[in-house]
This record gives structure tokens, sequence and C-alpha cells, in this order.
């Protein structure tokens, strides 16, 4: 069959291509351990779980508004006032199916044929093939581990040409846990302001801050320049709600409207059900967020303090997310001279599933998320030393 050429920018997703494999040996008998997920090990909230069931029960189960229902666009907005002080008003908000649809649909509304869009490497699997998609043209900016994989505004001015349209930032960073403080993004974004080139923030992380650190977001530009800078984040990750499918864009007004457009006219509104649980996450308590990002931490630097000893391999500490980024490639050779081959030989011969950082632009890393209980970690990372030959 002869399928639309746009396909031809897209690749398929390197993580599920992990999964796909670690599902296979499962079948065959093989015990995986996989840290190649990325979603949190927890359970959503029990009030939040409650939430749906009442609103099936009271039949809240037909469309609602595209853009999502009133109440739960104010309580995004109320988000911005209580974390970062920030007004962001109901109609400056589109509630999205994931902070997936909400990039996704971002591009297509912002992006022509040929705009550039500046991504920096490592960077979320799905940044690049969103931007072909759209018509764009990504521009990767590699980053260094000696910098903590953050850019910095030479960095934007060295890439940027006439044709850069936007620039995508994500902090905490999916795959390194980079996360820019306040400052530094500060000068990320007026760099870009002096340049018209566009902001896009991926702040899904931003509740998973580990100390010293502390959450740092674009909401305050917004403030100042909404026709500048969009803001995407969501309740998968500090909710653990993965599956719900709850994710929004902060925007001004004409681009929420665009966005509204572009919804209607493939996906709607984000199921009924799962707005009244968001609404009950949104403005219930926020103390089992806390209880999983504390967690985290923890298991952030259990995992650090074992790869710390493991000879050759560089990885700076994540900030934030549940991710570590080690550089393994020391450790390539005959047998397995890139990130593809090693991370298959490691769940072949070590059980353990990675996801290649070659799909995170970055392929001298592997990511291994930490997700995951402490003793499955140890016992994880252990075997993942022995494969490498480090222990
Ligand atoms: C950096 C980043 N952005 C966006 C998303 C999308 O999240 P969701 O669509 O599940 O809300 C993810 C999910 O893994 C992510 O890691």
């Amino acid at each position: 069959m002869r399928l639309a050429e746009r396909l031809q920018v897209v690749k398929p997703s390197a993580t599920l291509a992990v999964s796909a494999k670690a599902m296979e040996l499962k079948a065959q008998g093989k015990k995986i351990i996989s840290l190649s997920v990325g979603e949190p090990d927890f359970n959503t909230p029990a009030h939040v779980r409650e939430a749906a069931k009442a609103a099936i029960d009271q039949n809240f189960t037909r469309y609602t508004q595209v853009a999502g229902i009133p109440e739960l666009r104010a309580a995004v907005g109320a988000y911005y006032k209580k974390f970062y002080d920030v007004d962001v008003a109901g109609k400056q908000v589109v509630v999205t199916n994931g902070g997936k649809q909400a990039l996704y649909n971002y591009f297509q509304c912002v992006l022509n044929p040929g705009d550039e869009v500046l991504i920096p490497a490592p960077y979320w699997v799905s940044y690049p093939d969103m931007v072909a998609l759209a018509g764009g043209v990504p521009v990767i900016v590699d980053t260094l581990a000696e910098h903590g994989y953050k850019i910095n505004p030479a960095d934007i001015m060295r890439a940027a040409t006439a044709k850069t349209r936007c620039l995508v930032l994500n902090s905490p960073s999916n795959p390194t846990g980079a996360t820019y403080t306040q400052a530094e993004l500060d000068l990320l974004v007026e760099t870009c302001l002096d340049k018209g080139i566009l902001v896009i923030s991926d702040e899904i992380y931003d509740q998973l801050v580990y100390a010293p650190n502390t959450p740092a977001s674009c909401a305050k530009w917004f403030a100042s320049h909404p026709e500048h800078i969009a803001i995407t984040n969501g309740l998968a990750k500090s909710f653990a709600m993965t599956g719900w499918r709850m994710g929004w864009l902060v925007a001004h007004t004409p681009l929420i409207d665009a966005m509204d457009m572009v919804q209607s006219q493939s996906t709607s509104n984000v199921c009924s059900i799962v707005q009244k649980a968001a609404l009950a996450a949104l403005t219930g308590p926020w103390d089992e967020v806390e209880a999983m990002r504390a967690a985290f931490e923890q298991r952030r630097n259990m995992v650090m303090d074992i790869i710390g000893g493991w000879k050759g391999v560089v990885c700076p500490s994540p900030a934030g997310a549940f991710y570590a980024f080690p550089d393994v490639s020391r450790y390539y050779d005959h047998r397995s001279p890139d990130s593809v081959s090693l991370c298959n030989r490691l769940m072949e011969e070590a059980g353990v599933a990675l996801v290649p950082g070659e799909a995170f632009g970055a392929p001298r890393c592997v990511r291994l998320s930490f997700a995951l209980d402490e003793a499955t970690l140890r016992t994880a990372l252990a075997a993942m030393a022995q494969g490498l030959g480090v222990a």
C-alpha cells in the first residue's frame, strides 16, 4: 500500500522497540528487569480515582468543551498562581490528551514548512518527529555532560538562523534529569525574546525536582510576553497518571483558539471522566505528590551512589525527573560497538532492559529509569555492572 510521503520524516519509537524485545524475551521465559519505563511505579492517589468513579456514577460521560471544562481550565491556571505566583486565566489554557498532544498540536499551530526548531540534545524522543510532521526542520543543539547537559545563550546564538521559529526547553529533562535554575532559564528566554524566537517549555517533570534544586518555570515570562512563551505540563508524572492522558498547554488566547480548532477536528475533548479526576487532583491534597517526589529523590541518591563507583562511566547527577543517563561508551567493543547493540546485549545477557542513547540524540549513553523499588533497582544495577564488566 502507498503510504503518505509525510511519514518518511518519522521513525518508529525506540522506546517501544525496547519494550517489544523485552516482551519477546519474557515470552521465551527469560527474566527481564525493565529500566526502560517512563512512568512512576506508584498508583494514582485514591481521591483522584474516587473522583473518576463519581463522574461515571453522575453520568458525566458526554462530550465536553473541546479545550476542557471551564473549572478544569481555571484550576490549571491556578496551578501557576500556587507554584509560580503567576496569573494564568482559564482561557489561556487548553486541556490536551497528555502533554504529548499539547506539543504535537503546538507545532502544528506555529510552524510553516521549513521553519527551524532548536532542540537541545539529549532530547525527549518525540520532539524531532513532531516538528518534522508539522513540516518544520529540527535543528539539534548538542550539549556536553561537563556542562550538565544544559545549553546556554551562546549555543542559541550559534544555532539560530533567519528561519529559526522556536526553541524547545525541557527542564527537568527526559532523558538526562538536567534541571535549569530560574536564572539559567531567564537568560535563555531573554536571548530568544531578543531574537524573536518562540519558546515552548515542556515542564512535565516540574514537580519532581531534588534538593538542593528547586522548581523553575517559564511561567513568569509568559506573564510578560504571552505571545512568545508557551508552557506544557500534565498530571502523568506528578500524580502517577500516565494512562489517564491529562495534559495542557498555556499560551496566549489566539494560539489557544488555534489549538482548540485543531483539537476539534481531530480528537475533541479529553475524556470527560479524566477531566473530573484531574480537577480533583489539581484542587485536592498534594501530600502524595510530595511523598512520591521524596521516594524518587531517595532512589536517585542510591542509583548515583552505585553508578558513581563504575569506572569510566560519566553520569551527571539528575536534579529532576526519574532517569539517569550514563555515558557508557568506554564499554563499547567489537561485540557491542554502539548503544543499540550494547542495550541488546545487556538485555539478553544481563536481563536488564535499557533505552539506547541513540533514541535521544546521544549515542554514547543509555537511559535507565529509577521508577522502580529500591531492591529491584539494586538487583538490576548489579546485573548491569556485571554485564558491562565494571563489577
Ligand atoms: C519530556 C516529556 N514530555 C512530554 C511527555 C508526555 O507526557 P504525557 O503525554 O504522558 O502527558 C513525556 C512522557 O514521557 C516526557 O518525558
